[in-house]
């Protein structure tokens, strides 16, 4: 590799970089907003996550909806262990990430992740 393509890859790296840090930033102020038996209701059993996935919800919704995957991942599960529990919410809080980001994937990645049985059994009561 030159030294102009390594400058290159370490530029583009760390502005990646930074741009995670401050994501993640942003998602770590304040207190989970929603409990997970509301985000289970108004948005998995609710229609808001299957309106998300298949592409219908406004802008505001896709929001709303990353808004509770992101606090759902903040909560404590009531059940099962700590890192099962981050490695499910993760996979939907990138989910949510990449609808609101406009990601085209984003509607299949939602779908896969909402896997209501695969969570269930480990950490529902
Ligand atoms: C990442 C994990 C996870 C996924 C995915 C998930 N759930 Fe849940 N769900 C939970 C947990 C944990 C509870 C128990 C909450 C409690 O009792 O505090 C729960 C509880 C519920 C409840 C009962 C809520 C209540 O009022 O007690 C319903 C209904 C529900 N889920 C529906 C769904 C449906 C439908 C899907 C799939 C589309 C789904 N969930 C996917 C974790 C998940």
């Amino acid at each position: 590799m030159s030294k102009k393509q390594w400058f290159c890859c370490l530029a583009c790296f760390s502005a990646v970089t930074i741009f995670s840090l401050s994501a993640r930033a942003a998602e770590d102020d304040g207190a989970p907003k929603y409990s997970t038996k509301v985000v289970m209701k108004t948005a998995f059993k609710g229609p808001l996550i299957k309106k998300v996935a298949a592409g219908d919800a406004s802008d505001e919704e896709k929001k709303k909806l990353y808004d509770m995957l992101v606090a759902l991942g903040k909560n404590k599960p009531p059940k099962g262990e700590a890192d099962s529990w981050k490695k499910l919410t993760t996979a939907l809080v990138k989910a949510g990430k990449a609808v609101v980001d406009g990601d085209a994937e984003g509607g299949a990645m939602l779908k896969k992740a909402a896997n209501c049985k695969a969570c269930h059994s480990k950490h529902k009561p």
